[in-house]
């Protein structure tokens, strides 16, 4: 068992208010009671008094692939203080499967689904059960929430992020770490900052003004750590305007530390930056997943006085500190046996709430036990997350035509034809491996039945279902290309079969997407019925695809990220520099180019229509809002008013809250959002009073000029709805005098 000390409340108490962790953490490890021969409690400064040079150095560098938990990520050197596990990753615990062992954890909804629940409460319940994942297994730090912008939709690490907008990235973080910290385990929000693509990550350099670094790349990290205090922080591996992020004091002491009053620690990427003693010198404070030879180099470093002692110290101060609130310090006894089947339950609850209805017309939901062709190989490989740090090893993956087998009856000589025909392409264990390892499935051809058997199928069924899977992963970027963001010719091909054969009988066709990032959808979604999206839903998967075609989930939730109507409305496609992946081949430079204009703050700015804009989602109900109030009190804006169910479903609905500011010194977004609320469930009939408030702090933009944070004086427009362009609500006030905010 790790040593530990027996802490006094009053140690404890000063170290987690620091820290921000909750009483229940504190309550928890009390009971640890742990005595090492050791010392008695040795505070931090007591601990780093006592330690050699050598020793300190040990301190701020990991040593490689961990030890304690041999598939975890990293782990941290034992010096006066247990060694602390590091693991990911943001869609449920990932341990690697050695040869001796597996450690099952349960895959949730990756981060773009559970943004797209809309609901805080709900996220901070699945990283609760994350943390509590991780602490059974022995993991001190868990590395996520990721929260970088989904600034352009071919991300290949967009499903690890949340959204497209910085407030709702940042407040589904802050309930995200909350979570996890409750369990008494570290989050570690990252990659901090400006990482929004794959190619070349390493060593390309973000360009990028900094009004727009501070009001979206930065504001997610800015929320989360001053409304959830994060153990940690990992910084990203790209260069910010010249300089590695591991290695820029600018971005991790004057802004992290100094601005926002973070006093967590800051770990780098894996094997991130050039020079670890400039990273040291810039605050950031651990190197993982280090190594020996960077012991050595900051040993030399000290001794030739290239990294002064008290610079040193000050790093090691702080892993110290974190490293007195983790579970090894305080000799937990981890089970090796978390909760898996309380947390699956979670899992579908949580996919199901962050479901999009895209289209419906008419189509849904199908009656319990009707007839259904299922069309397209993803009902047998059905994707339960990406890949990458941020895939998981769960015990079970539901796949798509398992639940449609159970809530429907499906046509099985359509069926059997395409699960036939996906053990021989793929074969059974590679199968396996995209439920339950890492794999990419190349795309396969989907139109593997003739027209004749498609006309057949429409006779003797009452709909079509067609499902559509896009992976992605770490390490590189989607492609600009059919079979990613374009329909492949047999998926077209097969959805124009299955439109005219079904229409012509007068029965709806529903596509499934099941995919980690927008697709192109204009040029066919008139071909189809229905638009069901579910992402990358976790291991339920085929559970949450099933109960909602049968409205056993009515739809809640809402888009996170904008579905553009083709690639060149997206704003980071303005010029090749401003999206790498894209020619030229190898970028050195990625310039963000449309500033502030990222996602709907493009769209509405510019005049340019989506395929389905941020906030879109339907339901099988219908929602109308009420009785709008707006009144400035003090340095807040009262928002209320009412959602009322009129239709005929039980239902929830995400209101949002939108702020258009008046013309200044400034240029803005045609509108922002500046609050949100999701209904409870609300019975036909039933309303909900929504009351929300905005700070005026909240509406400010980053003035350049003056270095500052300005709200402009004029008359606001206060804009309520159920998506960013289904305005249902408006009212004003007024700023009366410019206000300005230091950084
Ligand atoms: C990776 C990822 C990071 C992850 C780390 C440890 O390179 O960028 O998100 O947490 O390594 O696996």
């Amino acid at each position: 068992m790790a040593p530990g000390v027996k802490l006094p409340l009053t140690a404890l108490k000063r170290s987690f208010y620091i820290l921000n962790t909750p009483t229940a953490y504190i309550l928890l490890t009390l009971r640890l009671s742990v005595t090492s021969g050791e010392a008695k409690l040795a505070s931090p400064e007591q601990l780093l008094k006592s330690m050699t040079l050598e020793e300190k150095v040990s301190l701020v560098v990991g040593w490689g692939p961990a030890r304690r938990v041999p598939g975890a990520a990293g782990e941290t050197r034992p010096v006066k203080v247990p060694s602390m596990v590091t693991s990911d990753g943001p869609s449920g615990l990932r341990i690697e499967p050695t040869k001796e062992r597996k450690w099952y954890a349960t895959a949730f909804p990756v981060p773009t689904m559970l943004a797209s629940t809309w609901n805080l409460e709900l996220v901070e319940r699945v990283g609760r059960a994350i943390g509590e994942e991780a602490r059974e297994y022995g993991v001190d730090i868990f590395l996520a929430p990721g929260i970088n912008i989904h600034r352009h939709p071919l991300c290949g690490r967009n499903f690890e992020y949340f959204s497209e907008d910085p407030l709702l990235s940042g407040v589904v973080a802050a309930a995200y770490v909350k979570g996890v910290q409750s369990a008494g385990v570290g989050a570690t929000p990252k990659h901090f900052a400006a990482n929004e693509q794959e190619t070349n990550r390493v060593i390309i350099d973000t360009v990028v003004s900094e009004r727009a670094l501070r009001e979206i790349y930065l504001k997610p990290f800015e929320i989360v750590v001053k409304e959830a205090k994060p153990w940690a922080i990992m910084s990203a591996y790209n260069k910010l305007n010249g300089k590695y992020c591991s290695q820029n004091e600018w971005l991790l002491t004057k802004v992290l530390r100094e601005e926002w009053g973070f006093n967590g620690i800051v770990m780098t990427d894996w094997g991130a930056g050039d020079n670890p003693v400039e990273q040291i010198k810039a605050g950031n404070d651990l190197i993982m997943p280090g190594s020996d030879e960077i012991v050595t180099k900051l040993l030399e470093a000290v001794k030739k006085g290239a990294l002064s002692e008290s610079e040193l110290d000050r790093s090691a101060l702080r892993i110290l500190r974190v490293a007195q609130l983790s579970l090894s310090y305080r000799g937990y006894r981890y089970s090796n046996q978390p909760n898996l089947e309380a947390h699956a339950q979670l899992a579908y609850e949580a996919a199901a709430e962050g479901v999009v209805l895209l289209k419906n017309e008419g189509a849904l939901p199908l009656k319990e036990g009707s007839r259904v062709a299922v069309f397209g190989t993803g009902q047998i490989e059905t994707l339960k997350g990406g890949m990458g740090s941020g895939h998981t090893h769960p015990k079970r993956v539901v796949t798509i035509l398992e639940s449609l087998r159970e809530r429907l009856k499906v046509e099985e000589e359509l069926s059997s034809a395409y699960e036939k025909y996906v053990l021989e392409k793929r074969g059974r264990e590679f199968l396996e491996k995209i439920y339950y390892e890492e794999a990419y499935p190349e795309p396969l051809p989907q139109d593997i039945v003739s027209e004749e058997q498609v006309a057949k199928f429409a006779e003797r069924n009452d709909a079509a279902i067609i499902v559509i899977t896009r992976i992605s992963g770490e390490g590189w970027d989607r492609r600009l290309e059919k079979g990613d963001f374009y329909l492949s010719n047999s998926e077209r091909k097969l959805i124009e079969m299955v439109s005219r054969q079904f229409r012509a009988k007068g029965k709806p066709v529903v596509v499934v997407l099941n995919i980690c990032g927008p697709i192109e959808v204009v040029s066919w979604r008139d071909l189809v019925d229905a638009i069901l999206l579910v992402w990358l839903p976790g291991q339920e998967a085929g559970r949450v695809v099933a109960d909602a075609l049968v409205g056993r989930i009515n739809p809640s939730g809402k888009l996170p990220t904008t579905f553009p109507r083709d690639w060149p409305d997206v704003p980071a496609a303005k010029s090749p520099e401003c999206y790498p992946g894209v020619p030229p081949e190898n970028p050195r430079v990625v310039r963000y180019c449309e500033g502030v204009y990222v996602g709907y703050r493009y769209y509405d700015t510019f005049g340019v229509e989506p395929a389905y804009e941020f906030g879109f989602g339907l339901s099988y109900t219908k929602f109308e809002y009420r009785n709008l109030t707006v009144e400035k009190a003090g340095d807040k804006v009262k928002v209320s008013f009412e959602v009322v169910n009129v239709g005929s479903y039980p239902g929830k609905e995400v209101a949002q809250v939108y702020v258009k500011a008046p013309r200044g010194k400034l240029d803005k977004p045609f509108q922002e959002l500046k609050a949100f609320k999701k209904t409870r469930l609300l019975k036909p009939g039933e309303s909900e009073k929504i009351e929300l408030e905005i700070n005026i702090r909240d509406l400010a933009s980053f003035d350049e000029s003056e270095k500052v944070w300005l709200v402009e004086k004029g008359t606001y427009e206060v804009k309520v709805g159920a998506s960013s362009r289904n305005i249902r609500l408006t009212g004003t006030f007024t700023v009366e005098n410019d206000i300005k905010f230091k950084p």
